[in-house]
């Protein structure tokens, strides 16, 4: 690992950057962006451009960080997204390059994002039921996004990863059905709870439904063994199969078993705000360094000041808690 030249006030190196590349969704995930809410999309001149984009990477990686995550909305709604692709896995120091997604047309593009040098995808999907599927996407795709997940996982963007957000009411039956689907299709299967960042304001306690129940689902019908690897920053506490099955479990359970003190992410809005949390209250225009003509060093000592006011936690648990203004289509994930 290259020496960590970016890190926070709590000491935490950052590592980790994901870039959302619009804010258009064709899905309607109701913990997301419910129907009929209005997207707040930005204006085009406001988006960074690719070139912006990749300027501001190399910046970043000059400072440590290794991961980059694509993210929207849904970033394959942007136009040549190969484009960007090929320029962010061309950036000295970028050692993974992934990129998350609702999978509608994966299965036409897989190739040609693992031929422009994406390293992997992950693939949202919350239900393995075509009428639960489209209940909760709004959309009626679920086929086609199985098969976007076969194609990724036949050109080679592996490990594919699956994610399933887990709201009671929903799909918290389908818990141990999905380890089934990890264990046919040799994919790791990552859980997410449920928080508080959907346009809806439909969130409550009582609709997360835990990591530790989560786990319990699926023990139930397929033991499962920690894997042991360091967690480090990871989001994801990661089972393997006892009996040796294929496939992969992550749970992801911010909520209940918060992984903040080991953060290492901050994120870049399409509109080219720097967040330094999911839940920051407060945004930092990168845009505006970037189209002031500042060179290199000089927006690497704004990335490094940004960083300084990270916070250090979120405070979902707290009574006062307020969400943030931007959803998580406006975010990314
Ligand atoms: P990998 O590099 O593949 O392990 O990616 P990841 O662990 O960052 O996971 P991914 O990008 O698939 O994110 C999965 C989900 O975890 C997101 O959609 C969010 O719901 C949640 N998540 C990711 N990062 C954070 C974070 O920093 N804080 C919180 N609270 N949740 C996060
Ligand atoms: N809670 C948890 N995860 C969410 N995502 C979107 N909204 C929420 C939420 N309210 C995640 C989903 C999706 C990714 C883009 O963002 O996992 O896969
Ligand atoms: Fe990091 Fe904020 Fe997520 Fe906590 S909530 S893990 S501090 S981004």
């Amino acid at each position: 690992m290259s020496e960590a030249l970016l890190k926070d006030s709590y000491g935490r190196a950052i590592r980790d950057l994901r870039v959302s590349v619009t804010d258009r969704c064709n899905f309607r995930c109701f913990y997301c962006l419910p129907h009929g809410s209005p997207e707040e999309t930005a204006p085009k001149a406001a988006l960074l451009t690719y070139e912006e984009i990749e300027r501001a990477v190399e910046v970043f990686a000059s400072l440590g960080v290794e991961k980059v995550r694509i993210t929207g909305g849904e970033p394959m709604l942007r136009r040549d997204i190969e484009t960007l692709v090929a320029k962010l896995a061309r950036v000295e120091g970028v050692k993974d390059l992934a990129l998350t997604t609702n999978g509608f047309n994966l299965a036409e593009r897989a190739a040609g994002l693992k031929a422009a040098g994406l390293d992997r995808v992950t693939v949202s999907l919350d239900s393995l039921r075509r009428a639960a599927f489209t209940e909760m996407t709004g959309v009626d795709m679920l086929s086609r996004v199985l098969e976007g997940i076969r194609a990724a996982q036949r050109v080679g963007l592996n490990p594919v990863k699956v994610n399933a957000v887990v709201v009671r009411g929903h799909n918290e039956g389908e818990v141990a059905d999905f380890a089934a689907f990890a264990r046919e299709h040799a994919v790791d299967v990552r859980f997410i709870e449920y928080m508080p960042l959907d346009s809806g304001h439909g969130w409550s306690r009582e609709r997360v439904v835990s990591g530790a129940e989560i786990r319990q689902a699926i023990n139930e019908r397929f033991p499962m063994v920690s894997k042991r690897v360091e967690r480090g920053s990871e989001t994801a506490t990661r089972y393997r199969f006892a009996d040796g099955a294929p496939g992969e479990i992550g749970i992801i359970a911010p909520v209940t078993e918060p992984f903040c003190g080991a953060c290492s992410r901050v994120r870049l809005t399409a509109d080219g705000q720097i967040r330094t949390c999911l839940f920051s209250k407060v945004e930092h225009s990168l845009r505006d360094v970037l189209r002031s003509g500042a060179n290199p060093a000089e927006t690497a000592d704004y990335i490094r000041s940004v960083v300084l006011k990270k916070e250090p936690r979120h405070y979902i648990n707290e009574t006062h808690f307020e969400q943030p203004a931007r959803t998580m289509s406006l975010i990314g994930g």
